[in-house]
């Protein structure tokens, strides 16, 4: 079994269109994870955001193991300043969560974003996974709301 410190986990951004193999692995992926595992309903899980959001694949070895998105938001989120992104849709298969690649994935959407020259990015944290989001330097805003059944809270992050 390899480890998240070796060269085999790897995370790459892919393209829906052009790399159609890769993104219905992370469809997969997001399938297993959030369908199956949290049950959450196939209609709100597959949105029309997937066709201009920016994707990442992780994997370990030949294997896919996690995914996540980057939005860029059409309107500044109340109370902040500039443009700014949203992170959804991360996923990483229970048996490698604990492993560093959550971290890897949300570090290359937020490069992204840098490199977009993004002020800031928002994402709705589900409360179970929100020591995660806090390790990586996101705030809470506000109170705790229900989405697809899940308990979630909004997080912010602003970008230097
Ligand atoms: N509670 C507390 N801490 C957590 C955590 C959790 N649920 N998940 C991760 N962490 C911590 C890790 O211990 C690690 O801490 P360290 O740097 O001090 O060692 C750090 O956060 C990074 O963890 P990492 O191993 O990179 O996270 P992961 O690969 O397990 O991925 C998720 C995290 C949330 C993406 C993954 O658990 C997952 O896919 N969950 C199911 C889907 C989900 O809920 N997605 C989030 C929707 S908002």
């Amino acid at each position: 079994m390899s480890t998240a410190s070796e060269p085999t986990v790897r995370v790459m951004h892919i393209d829906p269109e052009k790399d159609r193999g890769d993104f219905h692995a992370a469809l997969a992926i997001r399938e297993v994870v959030f369908i199956e595992e949290q049950s959450v309903p196939e209609s709100i899980e597959r949105d029309a955001e997937d066709a201009r959001a920016w994707h990442v694949l992780a994997w370990d070895g030949p294997h896919a193991v996690g995914t996540g998105r980057l939005v860029e938001l059409p309107e500044t989120p109340e109370g902040e300043s500039g443009h700014w992104g949203q992170v959804g849709r991360m996923a990483v298969l229970t048996a490698h969560r604990g492993r560093g690649l959550g971290r890897m994935i949300l570090e290359h959407l937020e490069a992204e974003a840098g490199r977009r020259g993004l002020s800031g990015i928002k994402l709705h944290a589900q409360v179970h996974a929100f020591p995660f989001y806090e390790k990586m330097g996101y705030r809470r805003v506000g109170d705790e709301f229900m989405e697809a059944g899940i308990p979630h809270v909004e997080c912010r992050k602003a970008l230097a």
